[in-house]
């Protein structure tokens, strides 16, 4: 059969369409590039935000059209199939199936026994706590590759909507999550991402908080930089809580590990983390910040983060404690995201009394100081030479080529000489934009 994946939301959603796809590809389907031209329609949902549930269930009524043309399935994956799978399934007359966060690995026999009319509810949640279901299966010919080295959060921030979806904690063990990238160094990849909900939180039982001089995460890193072609080691989304010494000092001095930190703050207001029950003070990240950038260099690391405007009760003192956060951590690149609450999150139960103007406004304010903060930050590598790995030719003008520096910049160089994707090169950048830098191939 011929079958589309349309994914929504985070990388761990990325990852696992991926994986979703090499499985189907290995039982002998075709994955094809659009929904008009496929017999399964597959959507991989995001429930973080209303938005992106509004996204995907408006998508499932515009595949509806596809519906008089000819026999289409339509499925759906990830977190809303999780969260709301049977309702969906009861609600929505075409949708065939859904499948739960930790049954992607059950999609074969899934689309193997699709009929006309099915609908397939499969999302219980595995409790198995090791690597089933969570070995990569991907390789797209790609130098880069995910590895999932845990699922679920145990942090309840009140605003959130993952831990009811994806449940609790649960890390692989060390030696699978290095036998799959010693499988894919010698497969030809050299960049890895270490995806997880709480990624910091690796190994550590029950959500416990790690005891100073501790940190399994810093262990991992420190095994998986051993593997020889295994250039870059990056990882998403560590949780400030989980930054102690040992693993600030462990980023700091192993060349590996990328110094491209994404350190979510959501609230520079200490008011406002309390009751987003994020268990860290505008002074606690700011220290955290300041420990990396004397460790690594301030010139040698990169920030980025994820922010929320508009919480219940966020006032213009709360939001001014945000800005100034922003203006002194300097931030690369952030994510800014206007409050909505989630039913079942504990911050869905007070009001949410700021208007969605003002959360408008908060959102373009925080966007005005990236902007303004990123152009500074990236002007700082003008002369420089720095290091890429080459992606490929660039989307915009595919006589230059794009590649990522080790702080995840995007440079653009043209190439006069042969190069291939995953190549490291060497560029001397002579002009930046808050997003990109542009230079000479040295
Ligand atoms: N409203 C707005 N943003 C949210 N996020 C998570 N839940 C919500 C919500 N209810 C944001 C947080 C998180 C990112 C992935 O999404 O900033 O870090
Ligand atoms: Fe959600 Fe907080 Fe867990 Fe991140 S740490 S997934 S924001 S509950």
């Amino acid at each position: 059969m011929k079958i589309f994946i349309k994914t929504y939301g985070c990388q761990m959603n990325e990852r696992d369409s991926e994986a979703a796809e090499a499985m189907l590809s290995a039982e002998g389907h075709e994955i094809v590039g659009s929904e008009n031209e496929a017999d399964v329609v597959i959507l991989n949902t995001c429930s973080v935000r209303d938005q992106a549930e509004r996204k995907a269930i408006g998508k499932t009524g515009i595949m509806k059209g596809l519906l008089g043309v000819r026999q289409v399935y339509f499925g759906i994956m990830g977190c809303m199939a999780q969260s709301r799978g049977e309702e969906l399934l009861k609600t929505i007359p075409h949708l065939n199936f859904a499948v739960g966060t930790d049954r992607i690995n059950e999609l074969p026999v899934i689309v193997a026994n699709l009929h006309p009319g099915c609908k397939c509810l499969c999302v219980e949640p595995d409790t198995i706590c090791d690597a089933r279901g969570l070995d990569s299966h991907c390789l797209k010919g790609n130098f880069k590759a995910y590895i999932t080295v845990m699922r679920g959060c145990n942090r309840f921030c009140s605003y959130c909507i993952v831990p009811f979806v994806r449940g609790r904690e649960r890390s692989r063990s060390p030696e699978s999550i290095l036998e799959e990238a010693r499988s894919l160094a010698a497969a030809g990849v050299c960049e890895i991402m270490l995806l997880g909900q709480n990624v910091a939180a690796y190994g550590l039982e029950n959500g416990r908080f790690p005891k100073e001089g501790e940190s399994p995460f810093a262990d991992l890193l420190e095994k998986l930089a051993e593997i020889d072609g295994i250039r870059r080691i990056r990882f998403t989304s560590p949780h400030p809580a989980f930054f102690n010494d040992r693993l600030i000092d462990c980023i700091a001095h192993t060349p590996k590990v990328c110094k491209a930190i994404h350190l979510p703050l959501q609230s520079g207001s200490d008011r406002i983390l309390k009751l987003m029950n994020r268990p860290y003070t505008r002074d606690e990240y700011l220290s955290i910040v300041r420990r990396l950038k004397e460790r690594c260099g301030e010139k040698n690391i990169a920030f980025s983060t994820d922010i929320i405007v508009g919480f219940p009760g966020e006032t213009e003192e709360d939001f001014q404690e945000t800005v100034k956060v922003m203006e002194e951590v300097r931030y690369d690149l952030a994510f800014i995201f206007k409050y909505s609450p989630r039913k079942g999150t504990r911050s869905s139960l007070i009001p949410d009394d700021v208007p969605q103007e003002e959360k408008e406004r908060r959102n373009q304010v925080l966007l005005q100081v990236l902007e303004k903060e990123s152009a500074t930050g990236n002007a700082r590598f003008e002369g420089e030479i720095l290091e890429l790995i080459a992606e490929g030719p660039s989307k915009r003008n595919p006589a230059r080529w794009c590649g990522r520096t080790e702080l995840n910049k995007l440079a653009v160089f043209t190439p006069h000489r042969e190069i291939r994707p995953g190549d490291t090169v060497k560029v001397r950048i002579v002009r930046s934009t808050p997003l990109t830098l542009f230079g000479e191939l040295c």
